[in-house]
């Protein structure tokens, strides 16, 4: 068999571990010969390929990123983009693809397969850990770690100044790395997309830590918190106006909105960080190497099966498969007692 990989929507730790261990275990195990899509869902859309085999794959397990390369293209929002990708596999001689992305890109996938017959599997990827059907997907636990040492470090700043520090984490949809890293690092308050605590209310924590003695605050808000007051809640999630294809605004800019409000209620002096991109960037924990490779054997199993519309899964600690249509279906939200456990711990 031979079979096209590529790797769509944003970056994330541990895709080149897929990549690796896909080609690794499909050739040594299943004499399968591979061909790379660069690009994302451009790559079948404008033929751009790349080679792809063992030698291709020597060296990338610990490296971030994606050899492939990424982009955010919807062939459904182009005219003909699906006719050009199903030619394309045709004339690479592709008979399945392993498309490795998060819901956009397995979104693409599901429907390529359910409405065009495409024989696709996917692998899910997001550091937001918002995918459906999956415990978690690789590249968490990494922007975790990440956020966990930037509230460290935040700490001690904090401290000798008596400041408060935001810090502004991603989470487009859903707060997963906010409130981890938060509960990792001890943050006096977390804001997520999915609870959201109003202004006065985080700065009533906060002064509830200064009447206590403790000067400094450390405040963890995703970048989809929306702006809220007790009064009214604006539902202004801060971002620039541009979308993507998938009709994604660019969030970012919550922190310093929210700092300012910080600053203006309680007096105290505020500063804000936001980590960015570099949550997505570098190289994978080894949670997420072992998890990236062993989605990976998963996808290598589908396709000897022929499991078209499947896409690798960790469910209660076991590796699976699930439909694709069920990881995109609904969004993994933090659940409401999660959040009010880790309150418990705020202020
Ligand atoms: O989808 C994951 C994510 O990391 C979101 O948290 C964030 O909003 C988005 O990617 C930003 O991606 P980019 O800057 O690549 O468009």
């Amino acid at each position: 068999m031979r079979v096209g990989v590529l790797t769509g929507g944003g970056d994330c730790p541990g895709l080149n571990a897929v990549i690796r261990a896909v080609v690794r275990k499909g050739v040594a195990e299943y004499g399968f010969e591979f061909v790379g899509f660069l690009d994302g869902w451009k790559g079948p859309l404008e033929n751009l390929t790349t080679p792809l085999g063992v030698d291709q794959v020597r060296g990338i397990l610990p490296r971030g990123g994606t050899i492939l390369k990424s982009s955010r293209t919807n062939p459904f929002k182009i005219d003909g983009g699906v006719e050009r990708i199903k030619d394309n596999l045709a004339a690479n001689g592709v008979d399945a693809l392993v498309a490795i992305g998060g819901e956009d890109t397995l979104g693409v996938a599901a429907r390529l397969h359910a409405e065009h017959g495409v024989q696709v599997v996917g692998v899910p990827k997001t550091i937001d850990n918002d995918l459906g059907a999956t415990d978690v997907t690789f590249g968490f636990d990494t922007a975790v770690s990440i956020a966990t040492e930037a509230i460290d470090r935040l700490h001690s700043t904090a401290e000798s100044h008596d400041r408060v520090m935001v810090c502004e984490v991603m989470g487009r949809h859903t707060g997963w790395i906010a409130l981890q890293s938060g509960l990792a690092g001890g943050a006096d308050v977390v804001l997520i997309p999915e609870q959201p605590l109003s202004v006065e209310r985080c700065c009533e924590l906060i002064g509830r830590r200064h009447a206590r003695g403790k000067d400094f605050s450390i405040v963890v808000v995703s970048e989809g918190w929306p702006l809220t007051f007790d009064e009214e809640t604006t539902g202004e999630v801060v971002g620039s106006a541009d979308t993507d294809a998938f009709g994604h605004v660019r969030l970012g800019g919550i922190g310093e909105r929210l700092g300012g409000e910080i600053e203006r209620h309680t007096g105290f002096e505020t500063r804000v960080t936001v980590l960015g991109h570099i949550q997505r960037g570098g190289s994978p924990t080894a949670h997420d190497r072992v998890l990236a490779t062993r989605f990976g054997v998963v996808a290598d199993r589908l396709l000897t099966e022929g499991g078209w519309g499947r896409m690798a899964a960790l469910r209660g600690g076991a590796f699976t498969d699930v439909p694709m249509a069920d990881a995109v279906a609904e969004l993994k939200s933090v659940p409401a007692e999660l959040y009010a456990e880790a309150s418990g711990f705020f202020g």
